[in-house]
């Protein structure tokens, strides 16, 4: 596979489980959560699918597009394991949708990463609630639910609280 072919793999993947979590969570009207700004690209598939709950971004250094740049009172800017504490005595366990971007190329890092945030998401979700990941991540009380026709295997996670 080309580097082509696993980028074009992961954005298919993305916007698959995006949607697809999008739906499953659209009875619930609790926060949507997106880790992990960068250019703001889902950012902004997010902001076109999801009605009727707040879109919260979690990002350390804003330098989206600024056609897809979150207004200042829903970003929560700061290192995530600063940031999602807080939101968690702000919010409590309440998100309908977590989705998180926040790895780079180095696939070991990411792993490390995503061990390490792992228990910084769980007590966000609500009951229901579904996490959309690049990364496999590591909860202990949610599960891992198949991901939807046109995602591909290894390139996107989703979970279930
Ligand atoms: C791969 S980019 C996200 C791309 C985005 N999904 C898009 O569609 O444009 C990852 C982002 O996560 C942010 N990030 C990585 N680690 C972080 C941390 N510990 N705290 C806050 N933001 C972090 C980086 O600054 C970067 O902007």
């Amino acid at each position: 596979m080309s580097r082509l072919d696993i980028f074009i793999a992961r954005m298919t993947s993305q916007r698959a489980c995006i949607d697809f979590a999008v739906q499953e969570t659209a009875g619930m009207t609790g926060p949507v959560f997106e880790l992990g700004l960068g250019n703001g690209r889902t950012y902004h598939h997010l902001c076109e699918i999801v009605t009727g709950r707040d879109i919260f971004v979690f990002e350390r250094a804003v330098e989206s597009n600024p056609a897809s740049t979150p207004p200042e009172e829903r970003t929560m800017l700061g290192d995530v394991f600063d940031t999602l504490p807080k939101a968690l005595e702000r919010f409590g366990a309440t998100a309908s949708f977590i989705h998180a971007d926040l790895g780079g190329h180095n696939l070991q890092k990411n792993d490390e990463f995503a061990r390490k945030i792992s228990p910084y998401v769980e007590p966000l979700l609500a009951a229901g609630g579904l996490m959309v990941a690049s990364d496999r991540m590591y909860f202990d009380a949610m599960q891992e639910i198949e991901i939807p026709a046109g995602a591909v295997s290894g390139r996107c996670f989703i979970y279930r609280k």
